[in-house]
Order: structure tokens, then sequence, then C-alpha cells
């Protein structure tokens, strides 16, 4: 049994199988799973990642218990610890998604599961599957996994899914990071001393215009309100890097720009048209990218 809880805990071989699969299962239906269910108990919200692990349990011919809302719908209300949860929740299923509020609970959560936990997002902690569809997205836009420079804009000190993916392509070789961001807004540290026992060059600056122009894959990201208190803060942080059809068009041939949505402002819609522009079939890639995570944890099989 495996649990996913932060990127740093696969390699690239066993993500380039999981890539594999993932394509060879668009546009199918199977009833592979036939007889699983899969629990998807969300504390925090969501749209893509709830409904895409169900749409991709589903697919399979599996079944789904779905507790969105957990925060007020569940017995956490009445003070039920996560353990004790997850302690009841893994005699009805065979596999949890779990989204908290608050960094750690995947953790929580797996040392006490007798089934696969998936970490859906933990606080500002980290969103593996969202990080493993990135890279799916870059390999299929771009045509590799190594060798190419990322700049990832906006929110890194708070984004986690900017933190699951940069930690997981520091198993990548050639990488090129950009960290674009307000002095406030600075991808942290444990990511930046991580990246630097694996060798991986970043810089970090804050003029996205320059970086557009040379990036080969442009990571766009929303300043989420609930991380920075003060409004006045909030208005002018979120404004700082309004990405503009200007700004993609002199973007290199071939080069990409994606956000794990939702997207608040920070791309406008004109944007949308942009030859660059792959963020909407980026959230198709993970029903594909979870489909397959679904058929090789539920055979048992190592991600
Ligand atoms: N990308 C992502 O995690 O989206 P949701 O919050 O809608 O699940």
């Amino acid at each position: 049994m495996q649990h996913l809880i932060e990127t740093q805990q696969f390699d690239r071989e066993a993500l380039s199988k999981l890539f594999a699969l993932a394509t060879t299962l668009e546009g199918k239906r199977e009833e592979s799973l036939k007889g699983k269910i899969l629990a998807s108990l969300f504390y925090a919200p969501s749209t893509r990642t709830r409904l895409s692990f169900e749409s991709a349990m589903m697919r399979l011919g599996g079944n789904v218990l779905s507790m969105e809302n957990a925060s007020e719908s569940s017995s956490a209300t009445k003070g039920e610890t996560i353990e004790d949860t997850i302690r009841i929740v893994d005699d009805y299923a065979d596999i949890i998604v779990l989204r908290h509020t608050e960094v750690g609970t995947a953790a929580k959560a797996a040392a006490v599961s007798e089934v696969p936990i998936i970490n859906a997002g933990d606080g500002i902690g980290q969103h593996p599957t969202q990080a493993f569809l990135d890279l799916y997205t870059i390999e299929r836009e771009i045509g590799r996994t190594d060798d190419f420079h990322i700049a990832f804009v906006g929110n890194l000190a708070y984004y986690r899914t900017a933190r699951s993916l940069a930690y997981l392509l520091g198993k990548y070789n050639k990488v090129k990071m950009t960290f674009v961001s307000a002095p406030e807004l600075r991808m942290k540290d444990d990511v930046k001393d991580y990246l630097k026992e694996k060798n991986v060059h970043f810089e970090e600056t804050e003029d996205l215009e320059s970086t557009m122009k040379v990036a080969d894959v442009v990571y766009q990201t929303r300043v989420a309100e609930e991380w920075i208190p003060n409004e006045e803060d909030y208005k002018k942080l979120r404004d700082k890097y309004v990405i503009t059809r200007p700004m993609t068009d002199v973007m290199k041939e071939g080069a990409i720009l994606i956000h794990p949505l939702p997207r608040a402002g920070e791309i406008a819609p004109e944007v949308d048209d942009s030859p660059h522009a792959v963020y909407f079939k980026q959230a198709g890639y993970g029903v594909l990218v979870r489909m397959a995570l679904l058929k090789l944890l539920a055979n048992g099989e190592k991600v």
C-alpha cells in the first residue's frame, strides 16, 4: 500500500510509467475498478480536484463516496479527530482522497489508514497530484520533461501547487527555474534549500515581462485572499502580475502558459485564445492522470 503525500517521494521512472498509462486512457470507459470505492473527503473548497478524481473513478467503473464541505457537514464539527475519521472511512472505501486546510493533515491520515491516502491539498503544504498533471501537461505540450526553463509567477509563498511542482522538478535534468514574485510572496526556503541540494539552477526576480520572452513554460498562480489578511496589500499583490495578450504574444514559439486554476483575474480573458494558453487542456489532463493513479493504487501497484 502506498500513500501520496508529497512530490519528493516519487521517482521519475514511476512517473514516466504513470504518464504513459494516462495517455492510453484518453477517451476510455472501463470496468477495471468495478467493485472498488473511492472516498473523497474535502474539508476545503474544490472544483477540479474532487470532480476529476470522482470522474476518473467512475470512468474506470468504480464507485464514489463524496463528502464536500466536510468541515461543516462531517462529525469534525462534533470534535472528531482526522485520525478517528480515517479509521472509520478506511472501512468504507478502498482509496481516500483528502483535502484539508492544515499542513500535515494528509500525513496524519496516512499514519493510521489501512487504505491509500491521496493528499489533495493540505493548507499551504502540497498538492502532489496537481504537480503530476502539471508535469504531464509539460510533457505533452512541449514534448520533454528535461532541459527546459520554467517561470513560476506570483504567489510562490503560499501556493501549494507551485511548491509541489518545484519539488518534483528537482528530480529532472537541466531544468532552469525563475521565481517571479513580489518580495512578500517569494518561494519559501524549504523549496529553495531542496533545489540547492539537487543542484537545480534557479533565480529570483520581479521582472515578469523579460522572463516571459525566454521561458519555455510560464506557470501563473492566484494571489489567494485567504493568506493576505490586509485588503490593501492583497489588492496590490493581486494586481502586480496580470498576464495580458500582448505579454503572451512575445512568448517563444512552442512555449506554454499553464495555471492550476481557479484564476481570479491574473490571466486576462483575451489570453484564452492565445496558442500559448493551455490551462484548460491542463485541467482536462487531470482526469487522465488521476485515472492512471487510481488504476495503479487500486491494484496495489507502486506509483
Ligand atoms: N487546481 C485545483 O486544485 O483546483 P480546485 O481547487 O478546484 O480543486
